[in-house]
């Protein structure tokens, strides 16, 4: 049975375009997200992925009310989000956070971590002993793969793994139920990456949060999410769990991304690889109908005429096509993927869950 924790219903955000110096007049707009709906069950792990400009960050902004939308719902717990206000939206903020892609840009310079990790609390009026407020924020820091004693310390004394870390305890500190990351790890060197991505698994599954997880890089996501969604200009293209897509996409959008994903060790057999040529057309003037037929290897006049709607392909997997991938095509495109081995990873892997401290830019050891 469906237990969503949050529901996009057929939401868009359009940006604006204004020309004129004195009296500015709307020329148009960026069509960022254009009529995305999608549900987050509980406790599950969703991965978002696409190009540069696709418009994930936008969807992760309207889940958690930063931005409001153009058009359409956000349902959280069945409640329309863009409806509360006051004291209600302030609760709600509590149960739904953010990490940033830039751990840099994101902690405040001049603050000692302590006092950025305590910022919710001062927020919500929690903690209000400085003994108390200290001793839960050590706690965090513990909990995140910090030094607790290095509460009393600046952002640039940390490492930027470890500065992720403060962004993800800043951010756990209420005990949200969802957690919006978008791009977590995509600053970081490869090396400290798994390390990061490790710790939000373990808080994932500790917490029982409810996780979205946004990337560039499918290999990343493949090991993070039970379901991926798949944007292109503003639009889901294809849904799946994160074995189905791997194994058998059926967007071939999908199928160019999974084909562009280097593969150490060809098994054998002659591959073509699909790669996406062209640009990315722009989200202001998007193409019509199926939006990536400008690109799209296998598209038709119909593609260019009929919007193919997000419809079911088989088992759980969602694409928006009007002719999806064989699996002859796939077997030839990405002859490792219907064997299960589509792609390794480089980001995920074992580790010592401390071991970014060691790489500490200037001092985490005194
Ligand atoms: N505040 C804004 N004003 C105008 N345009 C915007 C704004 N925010 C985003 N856009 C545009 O909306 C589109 C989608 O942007 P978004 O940041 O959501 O993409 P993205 O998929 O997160 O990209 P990236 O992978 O580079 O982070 C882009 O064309 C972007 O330039
Ligand atoms: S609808 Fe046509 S153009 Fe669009 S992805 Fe499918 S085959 Fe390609
Ligand atoms: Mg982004």
């Amino acid at each position: 049975m469906s237990d969503a924790i949050i529901e996009l219903r057929d939401v868009s955000k359009h940006f604006p375009i204004k020309r004129g110096v004195i009296i500015q007049r709307q020329i148009g707009a960026v069509k960022a997200v254009d009529g995305v709906s999608l549900q987050v069950q509980r406790g599950e792990t969703l991965g978002i992925v696409g190009e540069t400009g696709c418009g994930k960050s936008t969807t992760a902004r309207l889940m958690v009310r930063l931005l409001d939308p153009t058009a359409g719902h956000v349902l959280f717990e069945g409640e329309d989000i863009f409806k509360r206000t006051g004291d209600g939206l302030k609760a709600l903020h509590r149960e739904m956070q953010m990490i940033f892609q830039d751990p840099y840009s994101s902690l405040n310079p001049r603050r000692r971590v302590g006092t950025i990790i305590a910022e919710p609390f001062a927020i919500h009026g929690l903690f209000k002993g400085e003994g108390e407020r200290k001793k839960r924020v050590q706690e965090l820091m513990d909990r995140v793969g910090l030094n607790p004693e290095h509460y009393n310390r600046y952002p640039h004394e940390f490492s930027g793994g470890q500065r992720q870390r403060i962004g993800v305890a800043r951010a756990i500190a209420l005990e949200p139920k969802l957690l919006v990351a978008d791009e977590p790890v995509s600053a970081l060197d490869v090396s400290i990456q798994a390390q990061v991505l490790n710790l939000l698994r373990g808080l994932q599954r500790e917490m029982g949060l409810t996780l979205i997880f946004i990337a560039h890089d499918l290999s990343v996501v493949r090991h993070m999410c039970d379901r991926v969604a798949v944007m292109y200009l503003g639009k889901v293209v294809e849904v799946a769990p994160s074995d189905a897509l791997y194994s058998f996409p059926r967007h071939p959008y999908t199928g160019a991304l999974l084909s562009a994903v280097p593969v150490p060790r060809p098994t054998g057999g002659r591959r073509e690889r699909q790669l996406l040529t062209g640009d990315v057309p722009s989200p202001a003037n998007p193409p019509r109908a199926c939006r990536f037929h400008t690109r799209c290897p296998k598209a038709q006049e119909i593609c260019s005429q009929e919007e193919p709607p997000l419809e079911s392909k088989g088992a759980d997997d969602v694409a928006a096509c009007h002719f999806p991938l064989t699996e002859a095509e796939v077997k030839l495109r990405l002859p490792t993927a219907l064997s299960g081995t589509a792609v390794s990873t480089n980001a995920h892997g074992a580790g010592d869950p401390a071991a970014d401290q060691s790489s500490s830019s200037s001092s985490s050891s005194t």
